[in-house]
């Protein structure tokens, strides 16, 4: 049987994981599992980079956004779930590859410069911050991944990776690290419930932990078409948010989606169908989207998760060191 590429892909554990999340990654990490022999992250150290000063809810939300990866149908029979940070191998490489980290490529990243002038409250103009992308690239090239499913956001990131990879191999004279490539994601191009851009800080949300009381409310909070005042107004769908999250999700669940979201368009324009029941709609297909996982979410309690991690490490961990250990006898080491 021919062997599977290996393939990883990682998160930051650093707030609840939302629809977005569903549709742009976790469906897809779900299908990939199949195919590729996975690796499944809880990126804490990349997490503790930007939220250092209060880490208090990392360990948390380590165990819950696996619970929401469980209950979206990753299977850890079928892929490795673990933890950075319990898989110490990942500094070691780490440090390694900073030998061969040439401080122009990081000072040059995209999305460092991009943070640095976001996150002016959050410290990160540091040592370690610069030095992100060489972690992400030890987390990859640690498991010799070949895939890496990642947003268009994360591609620099994987191009430092490639450059580190072709830099080392030159330097220690040998083809030993793998070149991964990225997997891209189709991530929707969803705004926030408020119209502005979905961020954890401004908790735009719809979180897979969300109740149907609670979704209920916050798709009833959702702006909708500023001219359409009256229930009979004629609307504006393509200016409507709400319109947009049909669109989007209605994909995933209407079986007769285009005919379905064509209706709900035109009875907008033409002022048949109000915005209290438009929303109403949306917050039902919303659920229905959310209800299987969210009841699958509470089958998994936190000692559940932390064994599926402690396994998962143990498995990480043994492919992990012999990529170490073979390093280290290059390096001169032992
Ligand atoms: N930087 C990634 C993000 O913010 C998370 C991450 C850490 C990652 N290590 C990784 C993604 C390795 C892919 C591969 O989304």
């Amino acid at each position: 049987m021919k062997k599977k590429q290996v393939l990883l892909s990682g998160m930051r554990p650093t707030g609840p994981l939302h629809l977005g999340h569903l549709v742009g990654v976790l469906n897809n990490w779900a299908q990939l599992q199949q195919e590729f022999e996975c690796f499944f992250m809880i990126a804490d150290w990349h997490a503790l980079m930007s939220e250092y000063r209060h880490p208090e809810t990392i360990s948390f939300y380590s165990i819950d956004n696996v619970r929401d990866w469980l209950a979206v149908g990753l299977n850890p029979g079928l892929c490795v779930i673990f933890k950075q940070s319990d898989v110490a191998e990942h500094l070691e490489l780490f440090l390694a590859l900073s030998f061969f980290s040439s401080l122009s490529w990081l000072e040059r990243c995209p999305t460092y410069k991009e943070q640095i002038k976001q996150l002016k409250n959050k410290d990160i103009l540091n040592y370690a911050f610069l030095g992100y992308p060489v972690l992400q690239a030890a987390d990859i090239l640690l498991y010799k991944a070949q895939k890496v499913p990642v947003g268009e956001d994360q591609l620099p990131h994987l191009e430092i990776c490639r450059q580190l990879a072709q830099r080392a191999n030159k330097i220690l004279k040998k083809e030993f690290f793998l070149y991964p490539e990225p997997l891209l994601t189709e991530q929707p191009r969803l705004l926030g419930l408020d119209n502005r851009k979905m961020s954890k800080s401004y908790n735009n949300f719809i979180a897979l932990s969300d109740s149907m009381q609670v979704i209920k409310k916050k798709v009833m909070h959702m702006i909708t078409d500023p001219q359409k005042v009256k229930r009979t107004d004629k609307g504006h769908p393509d200016i409507c948010n709400v319109f947009a999250y049909h669109r989007v999700f209605g994909k995933h669940y209407y079986c007769d989606y285009p005919q379905r979201i064509k209706q709900i368009e035109d009875n907008c324009r033409s002022g048949k169908l109000g915005c209290v029941e438009c929303k109403t709609d949306l917050a039902a297909l919303l659920w229905g989207i959310i209800e299987p996982i969210y009841k699958r979410r509470e089958q998994f309690n936190d000692d559940y998760i932390k064994g599926i991690l402690k396994d998962g490490s143990a498995k990480a961990k043994e492919v992990a060191c012999a990529t170490i250990k073979e390093l280290k006898m290059m390096l001169g080491l032992i």
